[in-house]
C-alpha cells in the first residue's frame, strides 16, 4: 500500500483502479477546460504570511456552516454518479464524513437514493436539488429530502442547461452507456471496480428511478435526464422552492455579485461561489477570484461558502482567510473513494485537516473565527479581471 501524503496521491491511485471512462468524468471540465485549470492555479496567486512565536497549544479548526457544528469548514460537495466511481459510494462517503463530523451532500443524480443513503448514516446530511421540467418530481423529492431527515437543501443554479465536456462524449458516456470497444476493454480490466459493482445492486440514478414518472429503466431514464433540466429556471422558483422545502437553503452556483444580492432577496442561508468545479461556464472567472467582490457586495448579510478547485488544506485556509465561511471539496472526495472506498475519503478530510490545522498555526492563528486577509499576501494579477463598465 502506497503511503498517502496529499490529494495527489489518492488522484493517482483513483486514476489507476477506475474505468478510464467514469475517471475522465470526474477529472474534467467544459470545452477547453480554461476555467477547470484556472479553479486550481488561481489559488497560487495568494500566498500566505508566516508568523512567528505565537502561542499554537491548544489551537482548533472546528467552526461552524449554517449553524451546524464542523469539525473543519470543509463539506462534500454534491456530485452526480459517486457511486459510480465506487460501488454503493454516495454510503460510503456519507459514513466518512459523519464520522469525520463535516457535512455530506447528496447529490439529486446520486446512484444510491436518499432514503437509502439515510439508513446507512445516523445523522442528518444535505440535499441537493436539480429543478426538473416536471413539477410533480421536484415536489416529491423535496417531501422525500424531507422525510429523509436531511438537514440543509442545496439549490443548485448553475445547470439549467448542461455544458459539453468533449472526453465524455468520445467515451460514450451517455444514459445508458454507449461504451466504444476499447471503452469496453477498459471497463472489463478494473476488476476490482468491477467486482465491487456486480456485488451491489445501486447501479443506477437511485434518486429518480421508480419515482420520476414514466421512468422504469435505463432507457427511460434516457430520454427524461435528457429533457429534464428545467431551462425556465429564475428567481420566483428559487423562491417557491424556499417555501416548499421551508429549511435552511444554500445557493449553489453563484458568481457574480449582482447575483449574490439577488439570493438576499429570496432568503438563502448561505450562497456557494462556485462555477460547478469548470464543468458549465468555459471562461468564467475561478471561484477564488470572484470570492473578494461578493464578500465585498453580501458578506455581512448571508453566510459564504466557496467550491471549486480545493486541492488542499491551504487552498481552505485561502478562502476562509478571504471571507468564506465554509469550502466544499467536490474532486478531492471523489478520488479518495475511487481509490480505497469510505477510507480513501477518510484519509482525503485527513490530509486536508491536517495541512489546514499546520498551515494556519504557522501563520499565527489558533481559531478559525480569527482568520483574515492579514494572513494573506496577493499578486497584483489576482485582481486583474474587472467588469467592462
Ligand atoms: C464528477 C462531478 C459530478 C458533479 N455533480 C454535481 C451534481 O450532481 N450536482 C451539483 O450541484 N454539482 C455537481 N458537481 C459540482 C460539485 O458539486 C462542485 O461544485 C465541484 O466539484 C467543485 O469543484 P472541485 O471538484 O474542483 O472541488 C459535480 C462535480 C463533479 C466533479
Amino acid at each position: 500500500m502506497p503511503v498517502i501524503t496529499e490529494i495527489e496521491d489518492l488522484k493517482r491511485m483513483f486514476r489507476r483502479r477506475t474505468p478510464k471512462m467514469f475517471y475522465d468524468y470526474c477529472e474534467s471540465g467544459s470545452w477547453t477546460e480554461q476555467t477547470f485549470r484556472e479553479n486550481s492555479t488561481d489559488f497560487d496567486l495568494i500566498r500566505l504570511r508566516q508568523r512567528v512565536a505565537v502561542d499554537m497549544d491548544d489551537r482548533s479548526t472546528a467552526s461552524t456552516m449554517i449553524g451546524q457544528d464542523v469539525t473543519m469548514p470543509v463539506a462534500l460537495a454534491p456530485v452526480g454518479s459517486t457511486g459510480m466511481m465506487h460501488a454503493d459510494g454516495e454510503i460510503l462517503a456519507a459514513k466518512a464524513a459523519e464520522k469525520f463530523g463535516v457535512p455530506f451532500t447528496l447529490s439529486t443524480m446520486s446512484i444510491c437514493s436518499v432514503e437509502d443513503v439515510a439508513r446507512h448514516t445516523t445523522k442528518p446530511f444535505w440535499f441537493q436539488l436539480y429543478v426538473m421540467r416536471d413539477e410533480e418530481f421536484v415536489a416529491s423529492m423535496i417531501q422525500r429530502a424531507k422525510d429523509a431527515g436531511c438537514s440543509a437543501m442545496v439549490l443548485t443554479l448553475d445547470l439549467q442547461i448542461l455544458g459539453q465536456r468533449h472526453k465524455d462524449l468520445k467515451n460514450g458516456l451517455t444514459v445508458p452507456l454507449r461504451p466504444s470497444p476499447r471503452t469496453a476493454l477498459d471497463l472489463a480490466t478494473k476488476w476490482g471496480w468491477g467486482l465491487g459493482m456486480m456485488q451491489t445492486h445501486r447501479r443506477q440514478f437511485g434518486n429518480i428511478v421508480g419515482h420520476a414518472k414514466g421512468v422504469s429503466d435505463l432507457s427511460s431514464l434516457s430520454s427524461w435526464a435528457n429533457e429534464q433540466f428545467d431551462p425556465r429556471l429564475d428567481w420566483e422558483k428559487v423562491k417557491k422552492i424556499k417555501e416548499m422545502w421551508g429549511g435552511p437553503l444554500i445557493l449553489k452556483g453563484i458568481l457574480d455579485a449582482e447575483d449574490a444580492r439577488r439570493s438576499l432577496d429570496v432568503g438563502a442561508d448561505a450562497i456557494v461561489v462556485s462555477n460547478h468545479g469548470g464543468r458549465q461556464l468555459d471562461g468564467a472567472l475561478s471561484s477564488i477570484r470572484v470570492l473578494p467582490e461578493i464578500v465585498e457586495a453580501v458578506g455581512d448579510q448571508v453566510e459564504i461558502h466557496l467550491d471549486s478547485g480545493i486541492r488542499s488544506g491551504q487552498d481552505v485556509l485561502k478562502a476562509l482567510a478571504m471571507g468564506a465561511k465554509g469550502t466544499y471539496i467536490g474532486r478531492a472526495f471523489v478520488y479518495g473513494l475511487g481509490a480505497m472506498g469510505e477510507k480513501g475519503v477518510t484519509r482525503a478530510l485527513e490530509v486536508i485537516h491536517k495541512e489546514l490545522d499546520i498551515s494556519m498555526a504557522l501563520c499565527g492563528v489558533k481559531r478559525v473565527e480569527d482568520l483574515s486577509r492579514d494572513i494573506l499576501l496577493i499578486d497584483q494579477d489576482f485582481h486583474r479581471f474587472r467588469r467592462n463598465m
